[in-house]
């Protein structure tokens, strides 16, 4: 079949460089060509008024679920005549907003807040006095020829700020104290701070935190105090990052956490039952950070640690800087799950140190992501591990590219209107990955290797557009008589839907092996005891479990159980796999672990899909009904909301 290419999309985009534009993003109607490079999910002007620094002091308050304090933004004047900085908040109250000259005194601002919208939030709108003498610092003709100025804004976070997870003692491992940690991206930093929130901008910060007497404080950034110093009792927590990064990656994480090193520059921060465990799961981390180096270049981050948080964390993993927040469920006791520390450190380079400019480039941050993720598998674990995890992320995307419509099959997608968490899926990551592949296969490992390392160098620290980074594709690798992509090529994997008929499809011999295991134990030609699955890895497992048929029949489930002990699997994505059965037949063994499970987990990726499958049923939207109630105040914002739109539906 032949698919509709590029200029079917009527979607004009320049191949040039991009100047980031943001701001008047409540104006901004679904339709009509696209402006790469603008930010449609910003209010901020940082084309008159840039934020460069950001230095915050809060206090943690668990009983009033707050976040109490000041913010110092280091405001950058780009346009001279500019009087008013427009910043990003949603359901912040401001107590007072103030100009701060450079001995220390300050003078209060008139400022008012803006229309809600329900995606955005509400602009923070602050005028600035006419005279700015007395306020300017740092001017040089040279790289700042209006100077900077030092605007303080005085607030608290809302009871449901949404990127903001308060949890109670009983969520928690130790079950003894409370637990708060933050999710930034990708529009949820003005949830806790008021700031600039477009990955356009980028910012160094400064962090003094307030938790109460006992707790730990760690973030995104390096600790006065040295990594791991978690045993004295402290008032006062002290964060520094001194490269600048995109609001996304600002984070915050305060409980009864330890330290355990792993290596040199990378340890584990945990609750202190979770410590040992994580320990050893993880224990590669520091031989992984060394590899990504031999294969990227040069780690800028000094440190890389992880921290393991309480079960409902909404995702696998985030990658704030020097600091992956991991959820507990990649703890499978065989480091069977840990592609997915490689994903989240891959992001050092991919992401974080090359930052998409806007929402709707992400595919740079989480297609080459992946790709790299596949290139710390292969070295480290070898070509038959990472054809294995291809296989599986290649069937996400399928079923993803069956649900969706055209226009989010796309990697540069229209986010215009929306919430970028609403149309999450797997697009941007395994088609982004299979776009990579695509080009490796055609110019060659090798030159394409040299390509990323010479990307990620020329483009360190800053933030890109899709059209960017295809100039730069264009320039390095495409110009000449005889280039080995055509434009037409290019152009369908980015702006078409669908995958392109000559993309390069992962194999895997061991999971052809399982297909025909299947197959012999569906025909009744095997007993499942005879399967020979002693040896399976976890992919192995996923990959029978996720092609059984629609229906299987009591005989053949509890068949399965008996000789696997499904029900009772204590690896989190086994178990997912396996509930998804279960539903689907309504296996009634597996209805008391299911509800545990979804009492107990609150990452998205897993919960969402045994929603779903519940959903389709009578039986199953009364037990789905039923479980949610009960589990919804223990999921995160960002998961209720997705949960809400499909459990709550119709109701
Ligand atoms: N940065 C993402 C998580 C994310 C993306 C949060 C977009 C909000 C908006 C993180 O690196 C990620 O991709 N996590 C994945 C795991 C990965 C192995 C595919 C996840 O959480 O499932
Ligand atoms: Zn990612």
């Amino acid at each position: 079949m032949k698919r509709p290419v590029f200029a079917a999309l009527r979607l004009f985009v320049s191949m040039s460089a991009v100047v980031i534009v943001t701001g008047g993003a409540a104006a901004a109607v679904p339709g009509g060509p696209i402006d790469p490079g603008r930010d449609y999910h910003s209010f901020s002007n940082p084309h008159q008024l840039m934020v460069e620094h950001v230095d915050i002091a809060v206090q943690v308050m668990f009983e009033e679920r707050m976040l109490d304090g000041v913010v110092d933004l280091k405001v950058r004047r780009i346009d001279p005549d500019a009087r008013t900085l427009i910043l990003d908040t949603r359901d912040l109250t401001v107590r007072e907003v103030a100009l701060v000259k450079p001995d220390g005194r300050d003078q209060e601002l008139r400022f008012s807040f803006g229309e809600t919208d329900p995606n955005l939030g509400t602009p923070l709108e602050i005028t600035l006095p006419q005279s700015l003498d007395a306020f300017v610092t740092g001017k040089d003709e040279k790289n700042n020829p209006h100077g900077s100025l030092m605007v303080r804004v005085t607030y608290h976070t809302g009871e449901n700020a949404s990127g903001l997870q308060w949890l109670t003692p009983q969520q928690t491992a130790g079950k003894k104290h409370p637990f708060l940690f933050t999710q930034s991206q990708a529009i949820h930093a003005r949830s806790w701070i008021p700031l600039q929130d477009t990955p356009s901008v980028r910012v160094t910060y400064r962090a003094t935190i307030f938790p109460p007497e006992g707790l730990v404080a760690v973030m995104s950034a390096a600790r006065d105090k040295g990594a791991g110093s978690t045993d004295d009792v402290e008032f006062e927590f002290e964060f520094e990052m001194t490269r600048p990064i995109p609001s996304y990656l600002i984070a915050l994480a305060v409980g009864d956490l330890k330290f355990k090193a792993l290596g040199s520059r990378t340890g584990v921060y945990a609750e202190p039952s979770v410590l040992d465990a994580a320990a050893r799961e993880f224990a590669d981390t520091e031989s992984m950070l060394k590899t990504c180096e031999e294969l990227f270049g040069p780690y800028y981050w000094d440190r890389y640690d992880l921290l393991i948080l309480p079960p409902s964390f909404p995702f696998g993993g985030m990658e704030n800087p020097r600091l992956s927040f991991i959820t507990p469920t990649v703890i499978a006791g065989d480091k069977s799950l840990v592609s997915l520390i490689a994903h989240e450190m891959a992001h050092s380079w991919s992401g974080n140190m090359v930052t998409n400019a806007t929402w709707r480039d992400l595919w740079l941050n989480e297609g080459f992501t992946v790709y790299l993720e596949s290139r710390i598998m292969e070295a480290l674990y070898g070509e038959e591990r990472r054809a294995m995890e291809d296989v599986l992320g290649l069937r996400t995307l399928r079923d993803d590219l069956a649900r969706l419509p055209p226009q989010d099959q796309v990697l540069a997608v229209d986010l215009r209107g929306r919430d970028p968490d609403d149309v999450f899926s797997s697009v941007p990551y395994e088609k982004g990955r299979l776009f990579l592949v695509y080009l490796e296969s055609k110019i060659g490992r090798e030159k394409f290797h040299n390509f990323l390392g010479n990307y990620f160098a020329h483009f360190a620290f800053k933030s890109i557009t899709t059209e960017q980074f295809l100039a730069y594709l264009h320039e390095k690798l495409l110009e000449g008589k005889r280039p080995p992509v055509t434009e037409e090529a290019i152009k369908q994997w980015v702006y078409a839907p669908g995958l392109p008929e000559d993309a390069v499809l992962p194999k895997s011999d061991a999971l052809i092996k399982v297909d025909e295991a299947r197959k012999q134990w569906l025909q009744g030609h095997k007993q499942a005891s005879e399967l020979g699955t002693s040896a399976w890895s976890t992919h192995e497992w996923l990959h029978f479990l996720d092609n059984m048929p629609e229906k299987l029949t009591l005989v053949q489930l509890q068949s399965l159980d008996t000789a696997f002990m499904l029900t009772g699997t204590g690896n989190a994505e086994i178990a997912h796999s396996w509930l998804k059965i279960a539903i689907r037949n309504r296996y009634e063994p597996a209805m008391t672990r299911l509800e545990e499970y979804l009492m107990s987990i609150g990452r998205r990726k897993l919960i969402r899909p045994l929603y779903e499958e519940l959903m389709k049923t009578d039986w199953g939207v009364e037990f789905a009904r039923r479980v949610y109630n009960k589990a919804r105040p223990g999921y995160h914002p960002i998961a209720v909301n997705t949960l809400d739109a499909i459990v709550l539906k119709g109701e």
